[in-house]
C-alpha cells in the first residue's frame, strides 16, 4: 500500500466495487461532473461499470483509497493516460461523500504524485477539472500544481457548458510532503 498522512492507496478489492458504484457512480450529478461523458446506469456486477475490476492496463492504474486509521474504504484514485514516451500522466480522484472536506483529497493527490514521480519516474502530472471544482483545484494547488489553461465551455454537464481547467506539476517543482 502507498501511504500518505491520512489515507492509503491500495489495489481495488471486489468488495469495494459495489460501494464505489453506488456512492460515486450512483450520484448522477457528481458522476457526470467527473466523467466527461454521459451518465448511464450499470447493473451490479457489470464489467462495463467505471469501478469494475479489470485486467491491468499499461495506461491506467486504479487504486482504492482507505483510511490509514482502521482501513475503511473512502474512495477511488487513479493515474490515467500514462504516456511512457513523454513521461506524463493524469490524476483522478473521487471520494465518498462522507469522506470529503477532511483533507483526504489533498493527501490522495500527494500520494499519487509520489506514485507518479517516484515509483513510475514520470516527469509531468496533470489534473483536468471543472473550473468550479474548488475542492479539486485546491487539492492540486496545495501539492504544487499550477493552473496552465482554461478550456472555455469544454464540458457539457447536466444541461450546460462549463469551463475546464488544466493544472500541471513537473517533477523538478514537486516538493514531497512528509510521509506517514
Ligand atoms: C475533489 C475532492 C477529491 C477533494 O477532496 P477533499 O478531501 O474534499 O478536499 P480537502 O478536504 O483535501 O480540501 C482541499 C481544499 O479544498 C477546500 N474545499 C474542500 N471542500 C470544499 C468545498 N465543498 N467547497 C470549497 N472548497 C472546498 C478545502 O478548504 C481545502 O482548501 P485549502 O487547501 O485552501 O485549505 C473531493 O471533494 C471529491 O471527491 N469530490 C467529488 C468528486 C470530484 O469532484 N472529483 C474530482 C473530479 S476532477
Amino acid at each position: 500500500m502507498l501511504r500518505g498522512g491520512k489515507v492509503g492507496l491500495r489495489a481495488r478489492h471486489e468488495a469495494d466495487v459495489p460501494v464505489l458504484q453506488a456512492e460515486l457512480h450512483g450520484d448522477v450529478v457528481n458522476a457526470s461532473r467527473a466523467a466527461g461523458r454521459p451518465w448511464r446506469p450499470f447493473a451490479p456486477g457489470s464489467q462495463d461499470g467505471p469501478f469494475a475490476l479489470s485486467e491491468p492496463e499499461e495506461a491506467t492504474v486504479p487504486f482504492s483509497v482507505v483510511e490509514l486509521d482502521g482501513g475503511a474504504l473512502v474512495g477511488s484514485a487513479m493515474l490515467w493516460g500514462i504516456d511512457t514516451h513523454n513521461r506524463s500522466a493524469h490524476l483522478g480522484v473521487g471520494l465518498l461523500p462522507a469522506a470529503r472536506g477532511k483533507g483526504y483529497g489533498t493527501d490522495v493527490v500527494a500520494v499519487l504524485c509520489h506514485y507518479g514521480f517516484v515509483v513510475r519516474g514520470l516527469h509531468r502530472l496533470q489534473v483536468d477539472t471543472l473550473a468550479d471544482n474548488t475542492a479539486m483545484l485546491r487539492s492540486a494547488e496545495r501539492n504544487g500544481f499550477v493552473r496552465e489553461g482554461v478550456l472555455r465551455s469544454a464540458a457539457w454537464v447536466m444541461g450546460e457548458f462549463l469551463d475546464e481547467v488544466f493544472l500541471g506539476l513537473l517533477a523538478e517543482d514537486w516538493k514531497p510532503a512528509a510521509r506517514g
